[in-house]
Order: structure tokens, then C-alpha cells, then sequence
């Protein structure tokens, strides 16, 4: 891995030009639906806590073609708000500290987690227009304390609460997912017992030629499922549907669920890992959070059995580290993760 810029650093520097690593000249040609009539659908999830009370089948149903259909959802009513205002402040405060601070928890050339800026592995890659905070919450005995910022004091354990009530929710969902795939209720929660989390905090400057630059690259996630929240309403968000890209408004105080490579792949293709993007705004800094949940590293990563007893696998089944070995690969050679794994 190559160390680029730090792109807070660079954006307050009053550039006269935008250095050519960051400019994207696809993206002009790349149509944006500005209809906002399409939208990604809306679940409440306070109407699945209890089976059988008046609209839970009718919000089963629509997770499932959520889950089909879009790969994209946006969750309310899920409990947590205090945790997430939380964390959304602390995070904050953390892009908000001098360069010479942050740096405490900068990425080192050994692991994946730490401060700093998306995997870059040749000199002439283009660059997105954004810093990065990468944690590992779970399992709790792999935990590197090191990458975990002590200012603001009350960084880690709002962070170690946010973890907990994060995996909480991907539990539900998944147990939710389990019934509607028609398979034991505890065949995914199995799967995900020990599950691996990681955490990362997006911070995207503001940039003067926003409609050039991209804050992160179209990719789809190579984890299970993911829960997004931003910090601010400002949009930056976009999926693509159609070959077309579609900006997602999201609904203050919602978090934004995706399924993820893992997730189509145990599925059997029945769920979709949809390619998103992160834009950048002309004046205004951006904030996300995204947290991936994949299963425990005993797993094994391929289609769920009971969904292939007489169906046809789609994908080949591996270990999670041929899978981790697998993701830094399809990095390398452009191709997407889930076309190495088709059979
Ligand atoms: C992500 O894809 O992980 C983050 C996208 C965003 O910042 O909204
Ligand atoms: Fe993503």
C-alpha cells in the first residue's frame, strides 16, 4: 500500500487547482437520476419485534423485496438514536482535531485498520477525495487499542457502545432475513456469532470542483451486510439502479442497511450487493459512518446449505481468509469480488 495526501490537510489549503489525481472525467458522462421519486424503500422495524402483530407480514415482505430488489434500505425506528447521536458527535470531534493529533492513530503498513486514506496500491491509481478512520470493534479479544482515538476522552466507550448496539441491530436483521430466505431462524445469527465488525469513519471535504472528484470509487462491499449513518443532511450517497446512478435522501436519524458480497453470495443470489459511490459537496465537509458485519473467521464463505439442498450454487464456497485473500486480489486486478467467486 502506497501513502497518499491527507485530503482535510490538502482541502484547506485553498488549492488553485484540484491535483489531476483526484479529477474523474467518467463521471460527466455518467447519467444521475434526479427523480426523487425513486427512492430506496423505507422499513420500520419496531413493526417486526413481535410476530404476528397487525403489519408485520406486510413489513416482512417488504424487507425481503428490499433486500432482492434494492440491496438498499433505509431502517427507522430501530432504538438506537442515543448511540448514534453519540458516536456521530465523537466522530466529529475527531475529524475536527489537528492533523498532528489524529496522526496518533495513523495506519501502519501491517494492518488494515488506522487513520488515514483507502487501500491505494499503484502510483498512477486515482485518488478519492477523502480521509479515513478504520476500527475492528469485533471480535472484542482482536481489538488494537492502538487505532482507537483517546481524544475526545469519550471516544472508546462510546465506540464500544456503538459497536454492541450495532451488532444488536444486524442480529435482528439477520434473523428477520433467515425467515424470509426460508431457513432455520438461526442459520445466518449462527453464521454471524463472533462476527468480525469494522467500523469506519468517512470524513470527505468539501471541494471546489466537487462535480469532478469522487469522495469513494463505485464499489460494492465485500462483507456481509452494512449499516450506514451520516452526520449531517448533507446528500452524498448515490446506488446504482439501471445502470444509472439513483442519490439516496436519507431520513434523519435513519440508518442506511446494504447487503453486502457475503450476503449474496450465502443467499445463493437471492440478495443483491448493489455498486454505490460517496459524492463530495461543493461547500460543505461530509460525514459517514459505515459499519461492516461479516461472519466470525471459522466461517466458511459460499452458499448457505439449506438454501442449495436442491438448487444449483451459484458461487464456490471458500475460507474467510481465501476470502480476504480474494478481496485484496480483485483489488488489484479491477475485477469485482463477486465475479471471482461465480461459478
Ligand atoms: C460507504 O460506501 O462505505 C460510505 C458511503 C457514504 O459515505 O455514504
Ligand atoms: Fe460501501
Amino acid at each position: 500500500s502506497i501513502p497518499v495526501d491527507n485530503v482535510q490537510a490538502l482541502a484547506s489549503k485553498d488549492l488553485k487547482d484540484i491535483p489531476i489525481r483526484y479529477i474523474r472525467p467518467e463521471i460527466e458522462s455518467e447519467e444521475v437520476l434526479t427523480d426523487e421519486s425513486l427512492q430506496i424503500p423505507v422499513i420500520d422495524i419496531s413493526k417486526l419485534a413481535v410476530a404476528g402483530k397487525p403489519g408485520y407480514d406486510d413489513e416482512l415482505d417488504k424487507l425481503h423485496l428490499a433486500c432482492k430488489n434494492w440491496g438498499f434500505f433505509q431502517l427507522i425506528n430501530h432504538g438506537i438514536t442515543e448511540s448514534i447521536d453519540a458516536m456521530k458527535k465523537v466522530t466529529e470531534e475527531f475529524f475536527k482535531l489537528p492533523l498532528e493529533e489524529k496522526i496518533n492513530c495513523a495506519q501502519i503498513p501491517s494492518s488494515i485498520e488506522g487513520y488515514g486514506q483507502a487501500f491505494v496500491v499503484s502510483e498512477d491509481q486515482k485518488l478519492d477525495w477523502g480521509d479515513m478512520l478504520f476500527i475492528l470493534p469485533l471480535p472484542i479479544p482482536q481489538r488494537n487499542m492502538r487505532f482507537w482515538p483517546q481524544t475526545p476522552p469519550s471516544f472508546r466507550t462510546t465506540l464500544d457502545e456503538y459497536s454492541k448496539a450495532l451488532q444488536g441491530v444486524s442480529m435482528e436483521l439477520f434473523k428477520l432475513m433467515s425467515i424470509n430466505l426460508r431457513i432455520k431462524p438461526a442459520t445466518l445469527s449462527n453464521m454471524y456469532e463472533n462476527c468480525t465488525q469494522g467500523i469506519r469513519m468517512n470524513y470527505y471535504p468539501p471541494c471546489y470542483e466537487a462535480d469532478k472528484v469522487l469522495g469513494l470509487a463505485p464499489h460494492s462491499d465485500a462483507t456481509g451486510i452494512t449499516l450506514l449513518v451520516q452526520i449531517n443532511e448533507v446528500q452524498g450517497l448515490q446506488i446504482k439502479k439501471n445502470s444509472k446512478w439513483v442519490p439516496i435522501k436519507p431520513i434523519p436519524g435513519s440508518i442506511i442497511v446494504n447487503i453486502g458480497d457475503v450476503m449474496e453470495i450465502m443467499s445463493n443470489g437471492e440478495y443483491t450487493s448493489i455498486e454505490h459511490r460517496a459524492m463530495v459537496n461543493f461547500e460543505r465537509e461530509r460525514i459517514s459512518i459505515a459499519a461492516f458485519h461479516s461472519p466470525g473467521v471459522k466461517a466458511m464463505i459460499g452458499p448457505l446449505m439449506e438454501l442449495v439442498k436442491d438448487k444449483t450454487p451459484k458461487y464456490k464456497t471458500i475460507d474467510s481468509e481465501d476470502y480476504v485473500r480474494l478481496v485484496v486480489n480483485s483489488k488489484l486486478d479491477g475485477k469485482s469480488l463477486i465475479d471471482h467467486m461465480r461459478i
